[in-house]
């Protein structure tokens, strides 16, 4: 493999500020040691928020499935246990009329003082709509999220009552709705059909994506940009991508972890991925590139490793980075380098691994990004971490696979 020129001069594309997030857990039980739950653990939870606001990140997303717990509820949590961390409420157009879902987080809003962000999701799975009543195709669910989104900011703006007979919602004389508590609240869209790239690029503040290889992953925010500005558009979104990280003092001790957690997370999927990911194959294209890339190749460039993709389905966020922090951090610098400035990382051993991230790697992220703002040159952890751009890499990366 060619090793990429890392010299100091910082590459056109790249994104001058990045930011964290990771996902709030509610119970200990993991993908490596699932303990079949269908509650909230109080103390678990309080000590999971405690540890990302401590371990600096910046957002926290609650995500949202039909036997999940409530994002918008859970949320409002996070919100009074925290004074800096922003709650991204993963939110379902088909679970809550417009004006209630602008009023909804116009109230997370105020109650954080201006930390409220909504994450829109279309919805990957037909049949998983229907366990809440949508029968909407999914193209149509797409366009029913981009009248979502026209709603929502005209809840938040409009001085006077409006109407609205749009497609899919209808109501008269609405407003003033509740305000936001001082600026519009950021609207992400996650999703990598056609559809998803039309009504992000539109109106989208920040564009999601789960962690692909880098060259795919430009494509991808090139498309996403192209669009935006042939919408007229003068801001781009901001790109968020997402990524399962495995990390351990050496590359060596990562990827032996990695080979462990594989084993245990692939045995946990066969055993527990019943009804609701289900074991056939997915429906959304996010998860069908993932799998597309795992079968291509197990490896791509610094640290991208698909395997834990290929043994999950790619259900959700499942491509991981594996090495040792410095190898880590500068593996989401290149995604950076790329265009990213919202990096999400959770890990497979959650609470242990969150703390190990806010320790480890997001300082040395942090400083090169402040390296950068003060000389203008890329500083060295790119050229001095090559991981997969070394050849001992990839011998870790085959060692001890069955
Ligand atoms: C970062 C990210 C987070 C997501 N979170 C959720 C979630 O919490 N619940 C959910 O049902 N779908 C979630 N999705 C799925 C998508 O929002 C989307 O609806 C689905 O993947 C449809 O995809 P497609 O357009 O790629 O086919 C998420 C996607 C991304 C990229």
């Amino acid at each position: 493999m060619t090793v990429p020129d890392f010299d100091s001069a910082i590459p056109e594309t790249a994104s001058p500020e990045v930011e964290f997030i990771s996902l709030s857990h509610l119970n200990p039980s993991t993908e490596l040691n699932p303990v079949p739950t269908r509650g909230i653990d109080l103390a678990y939870f309080r000590r999971y928020v405690a540890a990302l606001e401590e371990g600096g990140y910046d957002y926290t997303l609650l995500p949202y499935g039909s036997n999940s717990a409530d994002s918008f509820v859970v949320a409002s949590a996070v919100g009074q246990l925290t004074e800096r961390i922003r709650p991204i409420v993963a939110l379902r157009p088909n679970t809550t009329f417009p004006t209630v879902g602008a009023q909804k987080l116009a109230t997370l809003d105020q109650l954080t003082e201006g930390r409220a962000v909504v994450h829109l999701i279309s919805g990957g799975s037909d049949a998983e709509q229907a366990r809440q009543g949508d029968y909407l195709p999914k193209e149509r669910r797409y366009a029913r999220t981009s009248e979502y989104v026209d709603v929502l900011r005209r809840s938040w703006t409009e001085s006077a009552p409006f109407s609205h007979d749009g497609e899919f919602y209808r109501f008269d004389d609405f407003g003033p709705g509740f305000a936001p508590y001082a600026s519009p609240i950021p609207i992400s869209i996650g999703g990598q059909s056609d559809e998803a790239f039309q009504v992000g690029g539109e109106k989208a503040d920040i564009f999601s994506f789960w962690g692909e290889p880098l060259d795919d992953l430009r494509s991808e925010i090139e498309r996403v940009n192209g669009i935006a500005r042939a919408s007229g558009r003068t801001t781009l979104p901001r790109i968020w991508v997402t990524f399962r990280p495995i990390i351990a003092r050496t590359d060596e001790l990562a990827w032996e972890k990695a080979h462990d957690y594989v084993a245990k997370v692939a045995e946990s999927f066969q055993k527990y991925a019943g009804r609701m990911i289900g074991k056939g194959a997915p429906q959304n294209v996010g998860s069908k590139r993932a799998l597309a890339f795992a079968n291509r190749s197990e490896l791509y460039d610094r640290a991208l490793w698909t395997k834990t993709a290929a043994v999950t389905g790619a259900a959700g966020a499942s491509t991981a980075l594996v090495g040792s922090p410095e190898t880590v951090a500068a593996a989401i610098l290149d995604y950076v380098d790329r265009g990213a400035s919202l990096v999400s990382i959770r890990g497979y051993d959650t609470l242990a691994d969150a703390v190990d991230y806010g320790r480890y790697v997001l300082p040395l992220v942090r400083q090169e990004i402040a390296h950068r703002r003060e000389t203008g040159r890329r500083g060295t952890l790119q050229a001095e971490h090559l991981g997969n751009y070394a050849p001992e890499y990839s011998r870790y990366a085959t060692a001890g696979q069955a």
